[in-house]
């Protein structure tokens, strides 16, 4: 039974006190359920509103290529310097130790490897991205593709539902083929669509023009780093894309394949946490 004759009265009701309402500090997302923000908090860091998501979900399409050979050599390093980890299921059961601590994007979609290019790709059980305690699930969408858009649209449109259903944000991946022009109008159209389409966060690529992407997009934009530049353009690239107005990155092989990625991944990071300029970063690589 409970104690009933014990019950003290409250006496600290706050009258006149205005409770706080405040807003979700992320784009677009303010109107989402509890439990979405609490997932994009995980991996956007509220003081900041960015995020450095190390991604290493490479070998899904291009098998061993070079910095993820070894996961548990070249990357578990990595992951104390990252806000949040973005691969695919195999590697995160195999190889990241769930002692971690840190949220993961997964990559959700399956189906292609670059032997074939891109086409029917499939998203996996939302399920699975449950059991694993995802904070968010990627899926490719390739825009102007005239063999994969369609698929990839309703691959995105089934995350979100699934998503929805489960308070797991879905990230639209942008994809970049080989007919694809690859400027303002197309990465803002593409990010466009996967918004559009009820992507929580889009990743896209930094281009000439980025600030034009960011505006007419209406949820956080990461971008991907792209193939392996000398550290200083991918600082540059970096610290243009945050000045732009993205919410972050989503890189891989410039910290990976970084002669130093231990020193990368934190140079980035200052770069995007702190606004650190290009040639102050460097510095910082250097240094570290
Ligand atoms: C793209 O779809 C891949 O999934 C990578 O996660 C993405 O491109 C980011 O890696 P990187 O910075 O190496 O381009």
């Amino acid at each position: 039974m409970a104690d009933l004759d014990d019950i003290r009265d409250g006496n600290n009701y706050g009258v006149g006190v205005a409770q706080k309402n405040e807003g979700f500090f992320l784009k677009g997302s303010n109107h989402l359920d509890w439990g979405m923000k609490d997932r994009l908090s995980r991996i956007f860091n509220p003081a900041t509103g960015k995020a450095v998501m190390l991604a290493f979900d490479h070998g899904f399409i291009m098998g061993p290529t070079s910095g993820v050979e070894r996961i548990d050599l070249s990357i578990v390093p990595l992951i104390e310097y990252a806000d949040c980890l973005m691969c695919a299921r195999g590697v995160l059961r195999s190889l990241v130790p769930p002692t971690c601590r840190k949220p993961v994007c997964l990559r959700s979609d399956a189906g292609t490897s670059i032997l074939t290019e891109l086409n029917h790709n499939v998203v996996i059980d939302i399920q699975d991205a449950v059991k694993l305690n995802a904070s968010a699930i990627a899926v490719m969408v390739a825009i102007g593709d005239r063999g994969a858009e369609a698929e990839t649209v309703a691959n995105l449109y089934q995350a979100v539902d699934a998503g929805q259903a489960s308070g797991i944000p879905v990230m639209g991946v942008t994809a970049v083929g080989k007919d694809m022009a690859r400027d303002a109008r197309y990465f803002g159209l593409a990010s466009r669509v996967c918004a559009e389409n009820g992507a929580n966060i889009v990743k896209t690529y930094y281009t000439e023009g980025f600030e034009k992407v960011v505006a007419c997009c209406p949820v956080p934009i990461v971008i991907a780093g792209g193939k392996k530049l000398p550290e200083r353009e991918a600082l540059e690239l970096a610290y243009n894309a945050i000045q732009s107005g993205a919410a972050g990155v989503d890189m891989g092989r410039n910290v990976f394949q970084s002669e130093k990625p231990a020193a990368m991944i934190q140079a980035v990071s200052a770069v995007v946490h702190q606004g650190l300029k290009p040639a102050e970063a460097l510095q910082m690589f250097n240094d570290l």
